[in-house]
């Protein structure tokens, strides 16, 4: 070899090794090496999904690889650099993958832990916190790093389609709920997105409608609760909503993403936008700019977008390593980052037990009124049925087809495929209760008809109408006087189920949804007329995510009890619940309303029109009130805020739920210490049977410059199981910030000084107890002055 060579090959290896250098592979300590050595190219495709074939014939798959068939999307992975794929799945009852792959018999399904309503009316943190560590477990396990929930929208009307997946009306509920599930989640070593941030309140339309609102509704109200969840949990990413806020897209939005959220709130993760990929009107650009972290499920033009704007200078390199950076830290702490050897075989039956447990203090007891054999104003209730001395065994005649057919949760993304369903009967049967054979026979049969028959005629251009989006409710049969005068000879007992199924992509209407159809209400009248002459009791089950109409039925069975869709234990939860095996203490976390009409927010929420005539009145360019744009009158008078100041009736108030013992409350103690308040109460079981209660604490503010809804929730707490005759005391703290209103003049929170009165009660219209506290000097905190709407709204005012 000659010197010439030798020199050349000495040069070649030192370039070799200097670009190896330049090549570090990410570590937790490297970030800002890694983003230095990373190509404009590369920092683009890591700001945009992997899950390129989102839009294909296939509906979910990661594009990267087939990395987890079924997962949402993913984050692309960058080989050279050591930058892993991540794995996004929906979320949130539960991991939704596919159940099956090609090329092997092992099965994918995941537990069906139950619906966001149901989790939040066991106003049980702990227990939340649970779920969301058993939730946390199965993403790694199979391979996923991020669940794509908690949905922490406000209930703002009941008809909203996904209010299954959302946990209440009031923020502070829905934070508290959520930032439990979250820190659940991530104890885990997992990620959550909590989303759809933000006023994202309705399905119809969801993807251009202009949801106006002031500033103080928005941030008293539906960003209340986003607040609490970064403040209490730090989520690792944030979903931002398909929808516009006053006039800007919110996945666009700098004021949301990045003002409110980063800069008022110290959020540190990563935002993502949900999964539209490139919209009509709203460059990809605007989103980086705005604090956008990920475009989901992402499409190749728009890793060009980002490249053809840095170079032209529209857009900054800035802006793009920031978002970059958030990227490398988000993916750091990832299972796939860490190589997390996932087994693919979550512990099912530890997870069921939590998802039964759970769904047991999230079911919620309506009404149970006296059994039909006691006598005029005797003792015995209806509920716990009293199995024993039915000499033969206890035997229910099963009405309804959910009874079989048992929804254990809603449809669209937050659907979860599930190993089974423990339906009514066989949670009957495994609490020792029969159910009558012929009608139970019957209704197998029918449900066998009905797949076919309804499958049959799903709408095929409609992604949510396919199988793999959930259970479809099917029409009830309907039964003679005869055939139920039969099922009264063979039974103790006859339960009606009154199945309700909703979610992504549609809102619910009130004739056929909201509202019991003729053919229900018939078969509730007549069963109960049938077992009431024979002095039998009746109890009717909702099996629904959401609110349903029950003032007009309500009075004729004996007891209801609202199961939600309780997850894949649901017919276990219910015979638990139904035998007294568990008093119920769940509460309802939204007022059932008499009509769904009554809500303060009916006049601006969508109304009946069909797809197929929105997209004609479109064309023709002309705004539609709740489809273009919606807007929100109602103001803060969301839900009970309306319903309690205004005083008008309701089915049943927020935080209501029966038990089958009775609580008493001491007087509080109330002090307020430098920024807190701290309330104390002793709760007793005055009853026979052990039960928890949920104490809640409302407050009303002085009267002040700021007009503020009768009482607001600040507060609550649930006991531990009492005995009959034991007592706990409970200790809750409300810090000042929490009680403050927006000041949208002065871009400010303020708790004006005055007398405060604290109440303590079983739900909102029965409170057992009150105490003032009084603040000597104002509380103010600036914020900034984000989200202005663009024009004048005409708000409900209390005076
Ligand atoms: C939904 C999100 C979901 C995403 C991925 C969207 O259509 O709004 O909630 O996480 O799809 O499936």
């Amino acid at each position: 070899m000659n010197t010439k060579r030798i020199l050349t090959t000495a040069i070649a290896a030192t370039t070799c090794m200097m670009t190896m250098n330049a090549q570090p592979k990410l570590s937790p300590t490297n970030i800002d090496e890694v983003l230095k050595a990373m190509t404009l190219e590369e920092k683009a495709k890591l700001l945009v999904g992997g899950a390129n074939n989102f839009f294909g014939d296939q509906a979910v798959v990661g594009g990267e690889a087939d990395l987890v068939a079924g997962a949402a999307g993913t984050s692309p992975a960058i080989p050279r650099l050591g930058i892993p794929a991540t794995v996004l799945t929906d979320g949130p009852a539960g991991v939704r993958i596919d159940p099956t792959r090609k090329g092997t018999d092992k099965t994918y399904y995941a537990t069906g832990f139950p619906i966001g309503t149901c989790l939040a009316s066991t106003w049980n943190t702990e227990l939340v916190g649970k779920v969301g560590e058993a939730i946390g477990n199965e993403t790694k396990e199979y391979r996923c790093d991020v669940i794509l929930g908690p949905g922490m929208n406000l209930h703002r009307n009941p008809l909203c389609g996904r209010n299954f997946e959302y946990y209440s009306e009031d923020p502070l509920l829905t934070g508290k709920i959520g930032a439990a599930y979250i820190n659940g989640v991530q104890s885990q070593g997992a990620g959550v997105s909590a989303k759809h941030f933000a006023v994202n309140s309705q399905e119809t339309n969801r993807t251009g409608v202009d949801e106006q609102l002031s500033q103080r509704a928005a941030r008293e109200l539906y960003l209340r609760s986003f607040e609490i969840a970064v403040r209490e949990s730090q989520p690792w990413t944030i979903m931002s909503s398909y929808n516009q806020i006053n006039g800007q897209y919110s996945m666009g939005n700098r004021d949301l993403l990045t003002s409110i959220l980063r800069d008022d709130w110290g959020f540190k993760g990563i935002v993502m936008t949900d999964w539209i990929g490139i919209r009509k009107g709203l460059e990809t650009i605007t989103e980086v700019q705005a604090g956008n972290d990920l475009m989901e499920p992402g499409q190749p033009a728009q890793v060009k977008e980002i490249i053809d704007g840095v170079n032209s200078g529209k857009l900054d390199i800035k802006d793009v390593d920031r978002n970059v950076r958030r990227m490398l830290e988000y993916i750091v702490k990832t299972p796939s980052f860490k190589q997390y050897p996932a087994s693919n075989a979550p512990d099912f039956k530890a997870h069921a037990a939590i998802t039964r447990q759970t769904a047991c203090e999230g079911i919620v007891l309506l009404k149970n009124g006296p059994h039909p054999a006691s006598p005029k104003g005797g003792e015995r209730l209806t509920l716990p049925l009293q199995l024993e001395g039915a000499g033969g065994g206890y035997t229910v005649a099963l009405f309804g087809e959910n009874s079989y057919d048992f929804l254990s949760g809603g449809t669209g993304s937050g659907c979860v495929h599930t190993p089974y369903v423990v339906d009514m009967v066989e949670g009957l049967k495994n609490a020792g209760i029969s159910t009558s054979k012929t009608l139970t026979d019957i209704y197998r049969k029918y449900i066998e008809y009905a797949r076919v028959k309804f499958q049959a005629e799903r709408h095929p251009a409609n992604w949510f109408q396919q199988e793999m989006f959930g259970q479809q409710k099917y029409p009830e049969a309907a039964f003679s006087p005869i055939a139920i005068g039969k099922e009264v000879r063979e039974a103790d007992a006859a339960i009606v189920t009154i199945g309700r199924q909703a979610g992504e992509g549609a809102d619910r209407d009130i004739a056929t949804e909201f509202n019991l159809l003729d053919e229900e209400c018939a078969l509730i009248i007549d069963v109960c007329n049938a077992f009431h002459q024979a002095d039998k009791p009746v109890v009717v089950i909702i099996n629904s995510g959401s609110v349903i109409e029950t003032a007009s039925w309500s009075s004729y069975p004996d007891a209801i009890l609202c199961a939600w869709q309780p997850g894949m234990e649901g017919g276990n939860s219910i015979a638990d619940l139904l035998t007294g095996k568990v008093n119920p203490s769940g509460k309802l976390t939204m007022t059932w309303p008499v009509a769904a009409t009554d809500h303060a927010s009916t006049k601006n929420f969508p109304g009946s029109i069909d797809d197929y005539t929105f997209k004609q009145m479109v064309g023709s360019n002309r705004p539609i009130p709740g489809h273009t744009y919606t807007n929100h009158e109602e103001d803060i008078y969301v839900g009970y805020r309306f319903f309690d100041t205004f005083g008008r009736p309701v089915a049943y108030p927020f935080g209501y739920g029966l038990s089958y013992t009775t609580f008493g409350y001491s007087k509080p103690a109330v002090q307020l210490s430098g920024d807190v308040v701290t309330v104390s109460i002793t709760v007793k079981n005055t009853g026979n049977v052990a039960g928890k209660e949920v104490a809640q604490v409302y407050v009303t503010a002085p009267d002040g410059q700021i007009e503020k809804p009768a009482k607001e929730l600040k507060a609550f707490a649930k006991t531990r199981e009492l005995q009959p005759g034991e007592s706990e005391t409970l200790t809750m703290t409300i810090p000042v910030r929490l009680l403050a209103s927006f000041d949208e003049a002065g871009s400010q929170w303020i708790s004006e000084a005055g007398t405060y009165t604290v109440h303590i009660g079983s739900n909102i219209a029965d409170i057992r107890a009150t105490a003032p506290f009084k603040l000597s000097k104002a509380y103010t905190e600036k914020t900034s002055d984000a989200l202005r709407p663009q024009q004048k709204l005409n708000l409900l005012k209390r005076k």
